[in-house]
C-alpha cells in the first residue's frame, strides 16, 4: 500500500494519514471498507498483485472461475500450482466473516475452497468470529446463527469436512497462540500504516488482525506447504502483511553473494553485472578481487551502470575496504534468529567448500534454491515453522444486480444463498442490464455484455462448467441476437433452479454438519 511513511503524500497531493484505506477514488484495498474495484489494472500496477492469466497454463485442469478471468489476479500462486500437477502437498484456507446471509459472492470462495480440495490440497474453512464481534460489533448469537448458514453453503457446495478442517477462531487454542507469538513481530506502526488504525482503533480490532495472520498460517504448523489463500482483492493488505510475517519468523535469510560483506539488493546487482562482465584472466593473477571491481567501477561511464548515485558510493566503499578479497559466488545463509544448536545443524548439513562467519555462513557449491530448501529442513528439525510465504488468489467483485456494488445491506443488490427461489427468480427479473434503449437498438448494435450484471450471472454461475453456453450467452448479446427480456428469464429460471437444488442440498447435509468437528454454539452466547 502506502509503505512504512503514515504521512506520506497520496497521488491527489492529500497527505494518507490511512495508510491510503480509504478516499473514495483512489484505489484503495481496506478490508473493513467498501469492496468496490474500480480499475483492476492499478491493482497490477501499484500494488503488485500479478496477473492470473499469466499462471493459467501451469494450472492443472483450471476451475471455470480461472478459465473466465473471473480470479484475475495472484501472488506467488506457482508453488499451489505445481504441488497440484505434481501431487504434491498443497493447503488452501479462507475464512468468512458471520456477518449477515452468505450470498454468491461467498459461493466464489466456496468453490475455489473445494476446487482444490478436490484437487488434493488439505482443505480450511473457517468462521470469523472474533473479526466479526471486534470489527463488526455482531453479537455472539447473531454469530452463531449466520456461521451455521455459512458452513451448510460450504458443505452442500461440496466441502469434505471427513479430509479438510473447519474451525472458528475464537475456540481454536493452537491458532490463538500462534497469533499471540506472529504478534510479537507486528507492531503498532504497522498496522497504522497498512490498516490506517489510529490511536482511537480498539485493541481487539488490532488483535482480529493478528488472528487472520495465524489463519493465513495456519495449515502449515504441522509442515510447511505451498498454501493458497482465496479472497477478493480487499484482503490484499492481510495476505502481504501475512507474507511479511512469515518471513520474519525464519531462521535464515539465504542470498546469493559475492564476497564476505553484505550487499543491499542494488548494490548486489551492480557487483553482479560487473561480475559477468569482467574475465578473471585480464587480472593479476587469474583473479578478480574486490580492488578491481572498484576501479572497473569507476572507469564504466555513469549512464552505463544504470544505478543511483548512493548506490554506486556505498558499492565502491565496501569494494575498496574488503581491498585484495578476491571476488567469488556464494550462497549466504545469514543467520536471523536460529538458535545456536541450528546454526551448528546448519553448518554441518551444508555440503562441499563453505565458510562460517558471525552472523552468516556462505555455501561455495551449492544454488540458491537448493540452499533454500536445505535452510528451510533445518529449521522445522530444529524446532521452527519453516513458513513458506503464503499464496493467494484474488476475483473479481460482482456487481449489484441494481447497478453499483454488490452489497450485503441491500437485498434487492445481491443474492442470497438463503432466498426464496422465487425471489431469486424476481430479483434476476429486475436487475440491471447492459442492454440498449429499445430492442430495435439492441439488434443494431448489440448489448454490453461487458457491463450486464446478468451476463456476469452466467459466467459466476449459472453457467456452471459449460464455457460453450457463457460464450454463446455473450456472442448473442454483444451480436444483438440476444434481447434482455429474454435473456433475462433464462437466467432467472437457472437462478430458481440454483437455489432451490442448493437449498435442498443444504437440508441433506445438516446431519454432516452436527458430525463435523466444529463447535456451532459460541460458549460466550
Ligand atoms: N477478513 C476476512 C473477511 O473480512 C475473513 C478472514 C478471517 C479470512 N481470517 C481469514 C479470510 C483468513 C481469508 C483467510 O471476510
Ligand atoms: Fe445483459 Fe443479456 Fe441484455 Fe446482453 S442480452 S445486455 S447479457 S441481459
Amino acid at each position: 500500500m502506502t509503505g512504512d511513511d503514515p504521512l506520506e503524500e497520496s497521488e491527489s497531493g492529500k497527505p494518507v494519514t490511512d495508510g491510503g484505506a480509504a478516499g473514495a477514488d483512489d484505489v484503495a484495498l481496506d478490508p473493513w471498507g467498501s469492496s468496490a474495484v474500480s480499475d483492476y489494472r492499478k491493482l497490477f500496477e501499484e500494488f503488485g498483485i500479478e496477473r492470473f492469466d499469466e499462471v493459467l497454463e501451469e494450472v492443472p485442469d483450471p476451475h471455470y472461475l480461472m478459465r473466465r478471468g473471473v480470479i484475475f489476479g495472484h501472488r506467488d500462486y506457482r508453488p499451489v500450482a505445481e504441488a497440484l500437477r505434481e501431487g504434491e502437498d498443497a493447503a488452501v484456507l479462507s475464512g468468512f466473516m458471520p456477518t449477515g446471509d452468505p450470498h454468491i459472492g461467498h459461493k466464489l470462495v466456496f468453490d475455489e475452497i473445494i476446487w482444490h480440495q478436490q484437487r488434493g490440497a488439505d482443505a480450511y474453512g473457517l468462521i470469523a468470529d472474533l473479526e466479526a464481534n471486534s470489527a463488526r460489533g455482531m453479537s455472539w448469537d447473531e454469530i452463531d446463527e449466520h456461521a451455521r448458514d455459512y458452513l451448510l453453503s460450504l458443505l452442500a457446495l461440496g466441502f469434505d469436512p471427513e479430509e479438510g478442517e473447519l474451525y472458528r477462531q475464537s475456540t481454536n487454542r493452537e491458532l490463538q497462540d500462534l497469533a499471540f507469538e506472529l504478534g510479537a513481530d507486528a507492531n503498532f506502526s504497522e498496522l497504522e500504516a497498512i490498516y490506517g488504525f489510529d490511536g482511537g482503533t480498539d485493541v481487539s480490532h488490532m488483535q482480529s488482525v493478528v488472528t487472520q495472520m495465524a489463519d493465513i498460517l495456519y495449515p502449515q504448523l504441522e509442515e510447511p506447504k505451498p498454501t493458497v489463500i482465496p479472497v477478493g482483492p480487499d484482503q490484499d493488505p492481510h495476505v502481504r502483511l501475512a507474507r511479511d510475517l512469515a518471513e520474519r519468523t525464519r531462521f535464515f535469510k539465504v542470498s546469493k553473494a559475492y564476497a564476505s560483506f553484505e550487499l543491499e539488493p542494488a548494490e548486489r546487482e551492480l557487483v553482479a553485472d560487473l561480475y559477468e562482465r569482467l574475465d578473471p584472466a585480464e587480472f593479476d593473477d587469474d583473479s578478480l578481487r574486490c580492488v578491481h571491481v572498484a576501479e572497473a567501477i569507476e572507469e564504466t561511464p555513469l549512464e552505463e551502470l544504470a544505478v543511483s548515485a548512493d548506490t554506486l558510493g556505498s558499492v565502491l566503499t565496501k569494494l575498496e575496504e574488503a581491498g585484495m578479497e578476491p571476488v567469488r559466488p556464494r550462497t549466504r545463509f545469514f543467520d536471523r534468529r536460529a538458535t545456536d544448536e541450528a546454526f551448528d545443524a546448519l553448518i554441518d548439513a551444508i555440503d562441499g567448500e563453505k565458510r562460517v562467519y558471525e552472523n552468516h555462513v556462505d555455501a561455495f557449491e551449492l544454488e540458491v534454491g537448493e540452499a533454500e530448501e536445505l535452510a528451510r529442513e533445518v529449521e522445522v528439525d530444529n524446532g521452527g515453522y519453516g513458513f513458506r510465504p503464503p499464496s493467494s488468489i484474488y476475483h473479481r467483485f460482482m456487481t449489484g444486480l441494481t447497478g453499483g456494488k454488490m452489497s450485503s445491506s441491500v437485498p434487492a443488490s445481491h443474492i442470497s444463498l438463503l432466498d426464496d427461489p422465487e425471489d431469486g427468480y424476481d430479483k434476476v427479473k429486475a436487475a440491471t442490464t447492459g442492454g440498449r434503449e429499445t430492442a430495435e437498438e439492441q439488434r443494431e448494435k448489440g448489448g454490453k455484455a461487458d457491463e450486464c450484471p446478468v451476463y456476469e450471472l452466467y459466467a459466476y454461475l449459472l453457467a456452471g462448467d459449460d464455457d460453450e453456453f457463457a460464450k454463446r450467452v455473450y456472442d448473442e448479446c454483444v451480436g444483438g441476437e440476444r434481447l434482455c427480456g429474454d435473456c433475462k428469464e433464462q437466467a432467472a429460471q437457472l437462478m430458481r433452479e440454483f437455489l432451490a437444488e442448493h437449498q435442498e442440498k443444504r437440508a441433506e447435509v445438516e446431519e454432516l454438519l452436527e458430525d463435523a468437528d466444529i463447535e456451532l454454539e459460541s460458549p460466550r452466547a
